[in-house]
């Protein structure tokens, strides 16, 4: 129902908004909370015909620390430009609070639409509830917030990437045909205000579970619920710190540790680190990742980390772009939508939920397993180049 208010309410607003845009003809700038200046164009007088509807987007990203999200924010900021639309930039520094204002100022400013990748998915309900007011739609962007005033959410298939890291280590280790073998394991997942994180960590603990329970996987520190592994942030320096802990609690006397399952690759990038400096043993530890960070596709390549999820965000962002278009325009919005972008993308309407039985309609991408076997893969999506030493750059 509140859906089919939306397209009416939004047609009202978008006449408005495209008077004004043609009017001004101008430009607007603001400065996004790491201080520099984000520039707001209004279309072109020559953008094609897809472009006149116009209009002002709000996106709201988490934070410029973690390397992922200045990707996705300067792909959505290109791409809704490239459309014809003026944008507002802002990083929030993982700062929920400078979140719900960034996003308060987003509203003020009088944006039609706004993307948020929130830090803390229960955190936001201030400005949702003055977006809902103002009847500015959100898209929940890669990370579901738990409030009804969002429109539709955008992600890859969180659980999936979590059962992706639990097959690659049962397929590496060969878990299925280890006989007596034992292998030991520790577990470092994401934050836990970030809703995707617990997806991550039950998608690969389902799948490590029964091995677990065999005792084929030991997890010798003991250390395997959900908020002992939590990782506040998803920081590196977090990471490390509990690794090297682990490491000097529980393997200094040296005992072999095979496997690190790590929910992403800011936490992957700390876990290494603690290996490669506090670890007794020699073996190569097999430790799992997720994005394709650049510092991680070098420890793929030096063979100190083994696998990253890779989750193409520069299409996550084109969905988005064609989501907030279909919007605007008041379109019908169903799983031909997902299958017209020519990328693949599920259209969801049972797996998330924004409060107990409100079904949130998701656009659900697919990830893919990157080892250091197929970084041409990479390669080829145009979004990395290889250097002569083997090492990926993203263009
Ligand atoms: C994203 C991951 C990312 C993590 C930390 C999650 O919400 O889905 O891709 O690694 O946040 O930035």
């Amino acid at each position: 129902m509140k859906r089919k208010l939306l397209g009416a309410l939004l047609s009202v607003a978008m006449v408005a908004s495209l008077l004004v845009g043609c009017s001004s003809g101008g430009s607007t700038s603001t400065a996004d909370n790491a201080g520099n200046d984000t520039q707001a164009e209004a279309p072109a007088n020559n953008t094609q015909t897809e472009t006149t509807a116009g209009g002002k987007i709000g996106i709201s990203m988490p934070t410029q620390s973690l390397e992922r999200w200045n990707r996705d924010g300067a792909y959505l900021d290109e791409q809704f430009k490239a459309a014809g639309f003026e944008t507002i930039l802002t990083f929030s520094d993982n700062d929920s609070g400078r979140q719900v204002n960034d996003i308060q100022n987003m509203l003020a400013d009088g944006v039609d639409l706004l993307i948020v990748a929130a830090i803390d998915g229960e955190a936001l309900n201030t400005a949702m509830n003055e977006a809902a007011e103002a009847n500015v739609p959100v898209i929940s962007y890669d990370r579901l917030i738990l409030n009804d005033a969002v429109s539709y959410y955008v992600s890859f298939d969180n659980y999936t990437v979590g059962k992706l890291q639990g097959e690659f280590i049962e397929k590496e280790l060969d878990l299925a045909n280890a006989g007596d073998k034992v292998y030991n394991l520790e577990i470092t997942a994401g934050d836990p205000a970030d809703n995707n994180a617990g997806y991550f960590y039950n998608g690969a603990v389902d799948v490590l579970r029964p091995y677990i329970d065999a005792g084929t996987l030991n997890i010798v520190s003991g250390q395997i619920d959900f908020d002992t592994v939590a990782t506040a942030q998803w920081n590196t320096d977090t990471a490390l710190e509990r690794a090297q802990n682990v490491l000097s609690s529980y393997y200094a006397d040296g005992t072999q540790l095979d496997v690190w399952l790590c929910s992403n690759d800011s936490t992957a990038l700390g876990v290494a680190q603690a290996i490669t400096s506090d670890y007794a043993g020699s073996n190569s530890v097999v430790i799992t990742g997720q994005d394709g960070d650049e510092a991680n596709l070098k420890n793929i390549v030096d063979g100190v980390q083994t696998m990253t999820v890779y989750k193409n965000v520069s299409n996550e962002s084109i969905v988005t772009l064609g989501l907030a278009k279909a919007m605007l325009a008041g379109d019908t919005i169903d799983a031909s939508l997902a299958n017209s972008f020519g990328i693949e993308c599920a259209y969801d309407t049972e797996s998330y939920e924004t409060s107990a039985g409100n079904k949130c309609p998701s656009f659900l991408l697919v990830p893919n397993v990157i080892t250091k076997d197929n970084l041409q893969e990479l390669v080829d999506t145009g979004l990395y180049t290889m250097g002569d030493d083997g090492y990926l750059s993203a263009n």
